[in-house]
């Protein structure tokens, strides 16, 4: 069976990360958030991904030369211009040819979900279209969904107003499709899957979904992303585990690093300390400086302390400053 990742997002609300890498494209431990989202697909029986792209293609071709990712050969379907998410699942399948069951996924979740499980419901169920859906405290930044006791979707509502959700039950992103749901998107414009086809769906009584308590994440905010990488280090995902170090970081012997990831190429210097943090693959931590629950992908000069911040790769924190809750460069500047 074939999957459709989307990649195609702008990950602005990762800003300054995103600044100039994709967001499926950054690393979670010690391989990238796509790679992760690609072998999670092959244990459940996919045999071929599309990568639905948009903005920056490139990297992803660069960092796949072989046109394979976690043992799986990929296909390219880049849109001419950014589709929205339906959009974009209408594109690539077109491009792909997909003409069979299929399976969607948004680039940018973790989850330890068994698709070969979903895509068994999906069929025992005779659905258009199944959702797999978590459990959250938060549901109204997510499409929050009611189903009825024989798992058919009757309401989908995408971000709900605060205190007016009618469950905590979310649209998890990875989808099953039957192929009569590319036919539902309208061609040549922006269509938004969970704003205009899953409640057409929903009026048709065609839209299942299935609830499952294994681990899921959504890594498309900062404190995301950091609990993302966290929780792989804590060993909190099934299937996957991260050293805290990676071999090609140099770590000066008498700085600490405490509960955190720190990439290849990393750089931390003498008597620093880097707490709760990832360092990205590049980072470097200047002598004495202090970093915790931060994320850097570039340079934070001696003696600085980041509480908090988030440091894009093309970003210097001068020596000794001091920030908490900072984003730098700060993305709405
Ligand atoms: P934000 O800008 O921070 O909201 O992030 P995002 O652009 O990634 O948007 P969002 O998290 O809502 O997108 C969910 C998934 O759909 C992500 O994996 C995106 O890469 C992908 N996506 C969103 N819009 C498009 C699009 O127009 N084309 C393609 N191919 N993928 C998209």
């Amino acid at each position: 069976m074939r999957a459709v990742v989307l990649v195609g997002g702008f990950g602005t609300r990762l800003r300054p990360l995103t600044n100039n890498t994709p967001k499926p494209m950054l690393p979670v431990g010690h391989h990238s958030i796509i790679e992760s989202v690609v072998s999670q697909l092959a244990r459940g029986g996919i045999s071929e991904v599309v990568l639905a792209l948009g903005f920056r293609p490139e990297p992803f071709v660069a960092a796949f030369p072989d046109g394979t990712c976690a043992g799986i050969p990929l296909t390219y379907a880049v849109e001419p211009e950014p589709l929205d998410t339906a959009g974009a699942i209408r594109f690539a399948a077109m491009a792909a040819g997909i003409d069979g069951t299929f399976v969607v996924v948004n680039g940018d979740v973790i989850c330890d979900v068994d698709v070969a499980a979903l895509v068994a419901f999906h069929h025992s169920s005779g659905a258009e279209g199944t959702l797999h859906l978590t459990a959250v405290e938060n549901p109204s930044a997510f499409g929050v969904v009611v189903l009825d006791g024989s798992g058919v979707v009757q309401r989908f509502v995408e971000k709900p107003a605060p205190g007016t959700e009618t469950s905590n039950l979310v649209n998890a992103g990875t989808y099953v499709l039957e192929p009569s749901v590319i036919e539902r998107i309208p061609d040549g414009r922006k269509v938004s899957v969970e704003r205009e086809v899953f409640p057409l769906m929903v009026a048709d009584r065609t839209l299942f979904g299935l609830a499952t308590d294994d681990y899921w994440l959504d890594t498309g905010q900062p404190h995301l992303y950091l609990r993302a990488n966290l929780d792989l280090l804590d060993g909190r995902r099934q299937h996957e585990r991260c050293a805290a170090v990676a071999p090609g970081a140099t770590v000066a012997p008498s700085a600490t690093i405490r509960h955190s990831v720190v990439g290849e190429g990393a750089v931390v210097g003498d008597g620093a300390l880097v707490e709760d943090s990832v360092l990205l693959p590049g980072a470097s931590v200047g002598d004495g400086a202090r970093v915790r629950d931060s994320i850097v992908a570039g340079s934070v000069g001696a003696w600085a302390s980041l509480l908090s911040c988030v440091v894009g790769s093309t970003a210097t924190v001068a020596e000794g400053l001091e920030l908490t809750g900072a984003r730098v460069p700060d993305p709405t500047a």
